[in-house]
């Protein structure tokens, strides 16, 4: 069997240090990845000028401009010396509940050395399953030299900072948004393995400008994406209708052209087989005739195996037998958290089920928050049983 060598010593860049050697391509290239607005239609001494007021070491080069990191990845495809170290190194940011740091511990072969995020609760589930702790911190003020050396960096990042991406205006403030952060890191670290995850329509989102903003800045620096929107539903079994776009970055071309993010559809399990006991709910999710909604959920809340949703002056069915998308809000003043009926009648899915329909087992301890801080993090989480999925694949794929 074929070695295969990596290394997650930061690279430098080898740039070709003389900008002058460079074609316009290259320099209008260098000028996007730069954030250096105005190159359209100029000439190779004014494109010059325009990067004159950014330091060369900081370069970004375009794919064909990466020796160190092409030459990582035509090492790593042929003459392949030492397979990569278990466990391998991982890297959570944003790690929220802690969904991507959990599926990849489980494969037995990952090791999670930093985890972050910037909200108390975050902490305190993350703290409460695993062993290392979660630095509690803006990652934009976290250095990149105090992020240990890792294989794999994983980050469910949040997209709302991309609103004028594309338009370059976001490019002029490094600090605005924490994907230039993320990059800041690939940069430092070049781990090998990258894993990306955001709501579906990051595709559609500024008309595809902001995808292809974030496609180039990976690829760039010598990744081969793939890229799939995944429905959880679809291939775990859990009966969640979730969607995500999932972005794997591999920097071996050998490994990349052998992953897929192809999953086989798979049966959904029942509803009901992820609900409680009526008997062990508390009262408190129970809806009853005091409660200010009481008749019209009454009257449409009626089928068991089905989740429905309370929306300001209607109620939804889910007529998939399916749990609607959990989202981050469900729970904030009442609405969209789902409802069901059972032995005992209508009330709402409590924060073990949600966490349940995330596909965390029953051993994740849920700490002492309120229930509208648990219903967040379920609702921004990442289904663990599909970054299961991936995690198994790539692992394969090393092994
Ligand atoms: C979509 S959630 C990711 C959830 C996570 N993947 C999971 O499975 O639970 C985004 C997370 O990013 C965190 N976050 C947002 N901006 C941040 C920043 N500047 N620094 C650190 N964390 C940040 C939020 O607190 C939130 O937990």
């Amino acid at each position: 069997m074929r070695k295969i060598e990596y290394t997650t010593h930061p690279i430098t860049y080898q740039m070709n240090p003389d900008r002058s050697m460079r074609s316009n391509k290259e320099l209008i290239e260098l000028c996007k990845s730069q954030g250096v607005k105005g190159y359209s239609g100029k000439k190779k001494e004014d494109l010059l000028a325009l990067l004159e007021a950014v330091p060369a070491v900081s370069d970004v080069p375009a794919v064909s401009d990466v020796p160190a990191v092409s030459a990582v990845s035509a090492v790593s495809a042929v003459s392949a010396v030492e397979s990569l170290p278990r466990p391998l190194r991982m890297v959570d940011l944003f790690a929220g509940t802690g969904a991507f740091s959990h599926a990849f511990q489980e494969t037995g072969q990952v090791q999670v050395v930093f985890a972050n995020d910037m909200v108390d609760h975050s902490k305190q589930i993350y703290d409460a399953n695993f062993t290392h702790t979660l630095t509690l911190q803006d990652l934009n003020d976290v250095s990149v030299t105090d992020v240990p050396t890792h294989h794999l960096l994983t980050g469910g990042f949040p997209c709302q900072p991309f609103s004028i991406a594309g338009k370059q205006e976001g490019f002029n403030d490094v600090r605005s948004n924490v994907f230039w952060k993320i990059l800041e890191i690939l940069d430092h670290h070049r781990p090998p393995f990258v894993i990306l995850e955001n709501v579906k329509n990051l595709v559609s989102h500024d008309q595809g400008n902001t995808f292809t903003t974030i496609k180039r800045h990976l690829t760039d620096r010598g990744y081969h994406l793939c890229v799939r929107v995944l429905n959880t539903a679809e291939i775990t079994g859990i009966p969640q209708h979730r969607e995500r776009i999932y972005i794997v970055c591999i920097q071996s071309k050998a490994i990349a052209d052998r992953f897929t993010l192809d999953f086989p559809a798979i049966p959904k399990r029942t509803i009901e087989s992820l609900l409680d006991p009526a008997d062990d709910i508390p009262d408190k999710y129970y809806y009853t005739d005091k409660s200010s909604t009481w008749a019209l959920v009454q009257e449409s809340v009626t089928k068991r195996n089905t989740i429905y949703q309370y929306r300001r002056v209607y109620v939804r069915e889910n007529k998939s037998n399916e749990c609607p998308t959990l989202t981050a809000n469900m729970g904030a003043g009442g609405h969209n958290v789902p409802l069901v009926v059972d032995d005992r009648g209508i009330r709402k899915l409590t924060p073990r089920e949600c966490f349940r329909f995330q596909g965390f087992p029953e051993s994740y301890v849920l700490p002492a928050l309120s229930d509208s801080h648990l219903y967040k993090l379920a609702g921004n989480a990442v289904s663990v049983p599909v970054v299961r999925l991936i995690a198994d694949r790539m692992m394969a794929l090393l092994s």
